[in-house]
């Protein structure tokens, strides 16, 4: 039996002694469940998911944001069958209790996370089957020397925004705009349209005032792009996806389009940033990285073990009462796995070497990450272009000091400032200096409406509420305005 501090002592895990009915985690409510959207949990979530674990056993009971109650599952084992369990757990969340009786409104901050859209990750049976069916075969024809080349040019751009200055701020800079770079290529859309997704993307993940527009701004871009390739198809996702014997329809088209930008986007560029903090910050790489040689691949693993960027999540509803390690878990009530716990206990039990990869980073099961390949090409290729374009660069502040988003579901630096020496000029496009600062690119940040478009990060509201420091909202203005004169051609 699994207790919990509301029901009075807490025996160890798996006690025989205790053996008995099982509790619901949900009948725990408020005073047992731990916080996992503040800063506290931020700072230190391994710690946490130890006194979980210690607390109560393999299923601890969660708040993901106030009163949003869920069931995180911490053991390696159990996530790895709970995933691959479809006939108790469903990924459809239009059984979800708290959602159906209003408890938790489309207003709350985990909602864009949660909430059903007619896309692949939150499909079932054969509804999933089908979409998964057309992303991942799209995915698949991604020649990964072309999408490398791409990625590096895409790179190149972006380090000659900065490397003049000599500093630079990465996740705004760089890590988070590569991915939509290469999706706006992925997709087949004109070279010159990537600045503009940039910024509506951008505006889209700030959930600001501005995150309607440019809900309806997206929408119409992918519209665009649909009619396009229905004229001339051309050897790239958007026209293999209308190609798939799937026959997806326009706004089924569109809806797994969002989908593969919404899941490529904040996972990518906390794989890149995460990445870059260890190669920067650990001694172990230190010598290796001033020697010339990368081992790039070896900091992607143990961060896919350690700080993996999808941190908690593979959210799964009981389709019926259900018993499981000692837990009553009740039919609608949202399970959440830990991949990092789940990662963190599997690496303990074992003798863990580099180029092992059976972490569930990517997840198991019917919902796998089907990007695992073009992802790592992503990650790998930004990484080494920019060490190799800059390979004196060293974090800005010591990395104890850089600080975590807050909210349930990513493992995500908010800033990572970095020096190195100037570069004196950039190899293409405008200097970063010429651009103006004051440009028509003005950010608006920390509201907290809810977001159209499904993000694979949580928005800045309760459970972020920490509003950009201004040097990043002017890091971003440089950078769209660098993106565009390059983009054309001043
Ligand atoms: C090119 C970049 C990426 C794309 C296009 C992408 C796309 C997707 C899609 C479409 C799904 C839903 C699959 C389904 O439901 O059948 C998914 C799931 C997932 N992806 Fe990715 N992904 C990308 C990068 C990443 C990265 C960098 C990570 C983290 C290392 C990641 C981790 C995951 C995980 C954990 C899931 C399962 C979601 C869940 O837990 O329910 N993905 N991805």
């Amino acid at each position: 039996m699994t207790n919990h501090p509301a029901a009075g002592p807490v025996p160890p895990p798996g006690c025989p002694a205790h053996a008995g009915p099982a509790t619901a985690v949900s009948d725990a409510g408020p005073r047992a469940a731990v916080p996992m959207y503040g800063p506290e949990f931020a700072a230190d979530p391994h710690g946490a998911y130890t006194r979980m674990r210690a607390t109560f056993g393999a299923i601890a009971p969660v708040e993901l944001s106030p009163g949003v109650y869920a069931s995180l599952v911490t053991s390696y084992q159990l996530s790895l069958e709970i995933l691959r369990d479809t006939e108790r757990f469903a990924k459809d969340p239009r059984g979800w209790r708290a959602m159906r009786d209003g408890t938790v409104g489309l207003d709350n901050p985990v909602a864009p996370m949660m909430m059903y859209r007619p896309n692949a990750l939150f499909a079932d049976g054969e509804a999933h089957v089908r979409l998964r069916g057309a992303i991942t075969d799209s995915l698949d024809r991604v020649d990964p020397h072309a999408l490398s080349e791409y990625v590096e040019r895409s790179a190149e751009t972006l380090i000659d925004a900065f490397a003049s200055r000599g500093e630079a701020e990465l996740i705004t800079e760089y890590a988070s705009v590569i991915p939509l770079l290469v999706f706006n290529q992925l997709f087949g859309a004109r070279p010159a349209d990537g600045p503009k997704l940039v910024e509506t993307m951008m505006k889209l993940f700030d959930s600001g005032e501005e995150a309607a527009a440019a809900n309806d701004e997206l929408l119409h871009w992918i519209s665009g792009l649909l009619a396009e390739k229905r004229r001339q198809p051309a050897a790239d996702v958007t026209s293999w996806l209308m190609a798939h014997p799937s026959q997806l329809a326009d706004d089924e088209l569109m809806q797994q389009m969002i989908l593969l930008m919404a899941a490529g986007t904040d996972p990518e560029q906390n794989l890149i940033a995460n990445a870059l903090r260890l190669l920067l910050s650990d001694d172990r790489f230190a010598g290796e990285l001033s020697g010339g040689s990368m081992p790039v691949e070896d900091a992607l693993d143990e961060v896919l073990w350690n700080d993996p960027p999808m941190a908690n999540y593979g959210t799964r509803f009981p389709r019926y009462d259900c018993d499981v390690a000692g837990v009553r878990l009740r039919k609608g009530d949202p399970v959440l796995i830990s991949y990092a716990a789940a990662n963190h206990e599997a690496a303990l039990a074992s003798d863990r070497r580099s180029g092992n990869r059976a972490h569930l980073a990517w997840s198991a099961g019917a919902h796998r990450c089907p990007a695992e390949r073009p992802a790592r090409v992503i990650a790998s290729v930004a990484i080494e272009r920019l060490l190799d374009r800059l390979p004196d660069m060293e974090l800005a502040v010591p990395a104890e000091r850089l600080t975590w988003r807050t909210g349930p579901f990513s493992r995500a630096l908010a800033a990572l400032p970095v020096r190195f020496p100037a570069q004196a000029t950039s190899r293409t496009g405008p200097s970063a200096a010429s651009v103006s600062e004051s440009t028509r690119f003005d950010e608006t940040s920390g509201g907290s409406q809810w977001n159209p478009v499904p993000s694979f990060s949580t928005p800045p509201a309760a459970t972020s509420p920490e509003r950009q420091p201004e040097s990043q909202q002017a890091a971003r203005r440089r950078l769209l305005s660098f993106l565009t004169a390059w983009w054309r051609g001043q």
